[in-house]
């Protein structure tokens, strides 16, 4: 009997081990080339990796031509990891002169290749062949290549992506997208889409963005009358006169029994006249400006014909998903009009909206405490490259911040123990003053959490003078059942409430705040019928990122930033 050659299976599987200690390269799906990350982001750095043939595509970050114009390196990158793969191209290949330029695209056939011994890279690339090019003119490119502030980056919003910075925070910003709904659907969450237009202010305090069409649509009109004034009180009259006239010749022709089809002729002439007549006086009443009814603006004439905003908070509409299938979040943008010029605001922000039945105050704690903590060892096992980039370049401690949230428990002191607490603070002087009933201002919040405890601090049972209808009122009958989650670097990160659930006690609590109850009965109705206790919060993904980045403006961590007096794109 023939011997058989093959090896068994096992020692099969061992040699393939030893031969070949990584993965093969993958190439990506959907795009015609091999990410940059799959090669560099090895335990070996690519070198294992010398002698395949990849094509690659991204954009040059630096380039230069070396060797008397021979040839050029250029560092390429194409956003899916920090690091720039060492891309080589000979002039017999390309001119260089058109690659080597900050900001231009290229899209390349080539050989990994092992580097020279002493190059801090462990792999490289040569090119074959340039599929593609897009040029950039280094004269005007409007991103130079020295250290670029922050602040000039907002003014070039639609190409700071190219930056470091904002792909690195772009890609964190993604990983904590992606760890938010991991969490919740790991814990049985279902996500609901609230949505942005709304005609209820979730928080009560007036700070919503109008959406409205009176204004376009008085704008057409006063164009349109201009181009095309309305009729004269004379061109009226000499329209009523046509249907008079036009009406005698009808009764005329009647009376001389005229034929029928005359006289059917005569009929719609009349109708003619009457329908221009009926017309040139609907025009006449068209005035310039929006449509006002007793003096005030008519909003039954607008879109919704009522009066309708973006959306502040998601928490109202969650709710009623919430009592019926327990278990539910919303994510979406929100929106507040406040003149807050501060680098912790935004006019248009992101929220994380989790809502659940049969939770009180303390379920809803620990389920904010859990979500930060998931949060911050996410990033920590998913994007340890991009927080060392800014570790590096924006803040040494950002790292062990993540490390130190996401595994101590969290501090919680009741409000009026963190007064007095700062009430008691002899070694720094605040700018605002520290009494019971005082919303707590951000220097507060951060002493309270950097200085006193050094750890997040859930502080809970705020004074109901200083938060929203719907929290819980406790029996004091002077706090209600909220609670802030209060980070070091950023201060309030979350704020949340058991939610009021008992009728006569909410309905109360609208009026007392000076609102009015019609816009919210819908809402009543969750407590009028099958009324449960429940809970929730709202994250500001922002200020997360703020907190996981170190980066000190929120304007830097959203892509298109809106705030007073800046809305581009
Ligand atoms: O504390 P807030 O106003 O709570 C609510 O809106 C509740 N309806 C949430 C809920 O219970 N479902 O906002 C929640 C969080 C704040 O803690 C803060 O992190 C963030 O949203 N936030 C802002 N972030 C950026 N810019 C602004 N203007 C923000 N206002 C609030
Ligand atoms: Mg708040």
């Amino acid at each position: 009997m023939a011997e058989d050659s093959t090896p068994p299976v096992d020692q099969l599987a061992a040699t393939t081990l030893t031969s070949s200690p990584t993965p093969p390269l993958q190439k990506a799906e959907f795009s015609n080339r091999t990410l940059i990350k799959t090669i560099l982001s090895r335990p070996d750095g690519g070198a294992a990796l010398a002698g395949q043939k990849v094509t690659i595509g991204g954009w040059v970050k630096t380039g230069r031509e070396q060797g008397k114009g021979s040839f050029a390196f250029l560092e390429v990158n194409d956003g899916s990891c920090p690091a720039n793969l060492q891309v080589i191209v000979d002039s017999s290949v390309y001119q260089l002169s058109h690659l080597v330029a900050t900001g231009t695209c290229v899209w390349l056939e080539g050989e990994l290749k092992s580097p020279p011994e002493g190059t801090k890279q462990k792999i490289e690339f040569r090119v074959h062949k340039v599929l593609d090019v897009g040029p950039v003119d280094p004269a005007k490119y409007p991103l130079p290549k020295t250290r670029l502030t922050l602040e000039f980056l907002r003014d070039v919003v639609h190409l700071r992506p190219r930056t470091n910075t904002i792909s690195a925070v772009a890609r964190i910003r993604n990983a904590l997208a992606y760890a938010t709904h991991t969490f919740f659907q790991q814990h049985g969450f279902l996500y609901i889409h609230t949505p942005i237009i709304t005609t209820s202010d979730c928080e009560g305090a007036g700070e919503m963005f109008q959406v409205t069409t009176l204004i376009n649509e008085a704008e057409k009109l006063e164009k349109e009358l201009i181009k095309n004034p309305p009729p004269s009180e004379a061109d009226i009259e000499a329209a009523k006169k046509v249907v008079e006239e036009k009406g005698k010749a009808v009764a005329d022709l009647k009376a001389a029994k005229a034929s029928k089809g005359e006289i059917s002729a005569s009929v719609t002439e009349l109708t003619k006249a009457k329908e221009n007549l009926s017309k040139l006086e609907e025009r006449s009443k068209l005035r310039p400006g929006i449509s006002k009814k007793d003096g005030k603006i008519d909003y039954s004439q607008d879109f919704f014909a009522r009066q309708a905003f973006l959306t502040v908070s998601g928490q109202l509409q969650v709710e009623s998903f919430a009592c019926c299938l327990s278990s539910v979040y919303t994510f979406g943008p929100t929106f507040r009009a406040e003149h807050s010029h501060t680098s912790r605001h935004l006019a248009e922000f992101w929220m994380v909206e989790p809502e659940i039945a049969f939770a009180d105050l303390q379920d809803d704690m620990n389920c904010a405490e859990k979500y930060v903590q998931f949060l911050c060892k996410w990033l920590l096992d998913n994007c340890l490259d991009d927080l060392q980039f800014m570790a590096k370049t924006f803040d040494k401690g950002c790292i062990d911040r993540l490390t130190m949230v996401s595994s101590t428990p969290f501090e919680r002191v009741c409000y009026t123990e963190a007064v007095e607490i700062l009430e008691n603070v002899k070694d720094k002087k605040f700018e605002n003053k520290v009494e019971w009933g005082i919303d707590l201002a951000s220097e507060h919040e951060r002493y309270l959490t950097e200085v006193v405890f050094q750890k997040p601090v859930i502080v809970y049972n705020y004074p109901k003078g200083i938060k929203a209808f719907y929290m819980r009122l406790n029996d004091d009958s002077k706090t209600v059942a909220a609670m802030d989650v209060l980070v070091p670097k950023v201060g309030e990160l979350i704020g949340g409430s058991q939610r009021e659930e008992r009728l006569e006690v909410i309905q109360q609590r609208i009026l007392d705040m000076g609102l009015p109850l019609e816009p919210y009965e819908w809402y009543l109705d969750l407590r009028r019928y099958g009324t449960v206790k429940h809970s929730g919060f709202g994250l500001g993904f922002e200020r997360m990122i703020l907190f996981a980045t170190g980066i000190d403006n929120i304007r830097d961590v959203i892509p298109f930033p809106r705030y007073p007096g800046r809305a581009d794109l």
